[in-house]
């Protein structure tokens, strides 16, 4: 079967079997294709929350997953891969923030989205990489433990200079590996060129951003700027995707390396068996659903 056939045949089954495809930003371009709503982990999940479907597949790494089943258990939610999970997520679990709360009993623990339903039914407020900022302003304690990103937690704490924010050893290992060196060579490539960085970098990196944002911040930046050329510091897609969406522009990765391989399992022969086979489904039990709501909930009623 050609790609253009399966997508066909994608479309047809998802109206069949009542599903809503949701794809992450970072997904490939014949994912992308076949999506109901495409856009960062937390906009999907709450585009999930509007959509009348019975079945929503997300296409991107677990805790996208578990995001949405957590905002919308009365709907079963699928990932498209059962192997994508994200290693940021997974680098820190309860029973390690269990033991640090306990040194640290007067912090607030704000989690990033990336974490696991499980964290998340220990920390007090999550964020996303684009309301970081404002929501830890808003927090009334001044002693705030940020996990699991210690870059974006650096950014945060660059930002929000009168807060004592506690930081871990975690992160994206994708965004990690952009060095001020790539950054500088490529600049030298592409001397026009504005620099868009995600703030999952390194701060050394963010320091000679023209922009920092989110996913979609970058991708909104760069597509409304008057500017012709741009280095884009964050997951390879958002260029690619960028330069289907502005063809007069030009769009380079900041490195080769910004590639993840977790965003990338998903295949749409995955995404067919998925909705025609209904597996991979995302089970959590009632308490976890609402105790990690809880923290999302903050989320929502701060940003
Ligand atoms: P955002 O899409 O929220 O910017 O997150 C980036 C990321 O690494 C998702 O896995
Ligand atoms: Fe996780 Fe980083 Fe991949 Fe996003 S880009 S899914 S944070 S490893």
């Amino acid at each position: 079967m050609t790609i253009n056939e399966i997508q066909k045949q994608i479309l047809s089954l998802k109206k069949e079997y009542d599903f809503c495809i949701l794809a992450h930003s970072y997904q490939a371009r014949e994912i992308i294709e076949i999506a109901d709503f495409t856009g960062d982990s937390f906009a999907l999940s709450q585009m999930a929350t509007k959509a009348d479907n019975k079945n929503i597949l997300m296409c991107g790494v677990r805790f996208m997953a578990e995001t949405v089943k957590i905002l919308s258990p009365e709907k079963n939610v699928y990932l498209s891969n059962e192997n994508a999970g994200c290693p940021m997520a997974e680098q820190m679990d309860k029973e390690l923030i269990s033991s640090v709360k306990k040194q640290f009993p007067d912090y607030t623990v704000v989690a990033y989205i990336n974490t696991t339903a499980d964290l998340k039914t220990i920390c007090d407020v999550c964020v996303t990489s684009s309301s970081a900022v404002k929501i830890v302003n808003k927090i009334e304690n001044k002693n705030i433990l940020f996990i699991p990103d210690c870059n974006l937690g650096a950014y945060v704490a660059e930002q929000v200079k009168d807060k004592n924010i506690k930081l871990l050893q975690g992160g994206c290992p994708i965004h990690a590996v952009v060095s001020k060196n790539d950054v500088l060579k490529s600049k030298e490539r592409h001397p026009g060129a504005k620099i868009l960085i995600h703030p999952e970098c390194v701060p050394e990196v963010v320091k000679l951003a023209d922009f920092v944002g989110s996913t979609s911040e970058i991708m909104n930046y760069a597509i409304n700027s008057p500017e012709k050329e741009f280095l884009i510091g964050t997951e390879m897609s958002i260029a690619e995707h960028l330069q289907y969406t502005c063809p007069d522009k030009m769009f380079y990765p900041l490195s080769k390396k910004l590639l993840c391989p977790n965003m990338k399992m998903t295949t749409l022969v995955d995404v067919l068996n998925c909705i025609k086979n209904k597996s991979n489904e995302i089970i959590l039990d009632d308490e976890t659903i609402s105790k990690a709501r809880l923290c999302i909930d903050k989320m929502i009623e701060l940003g």
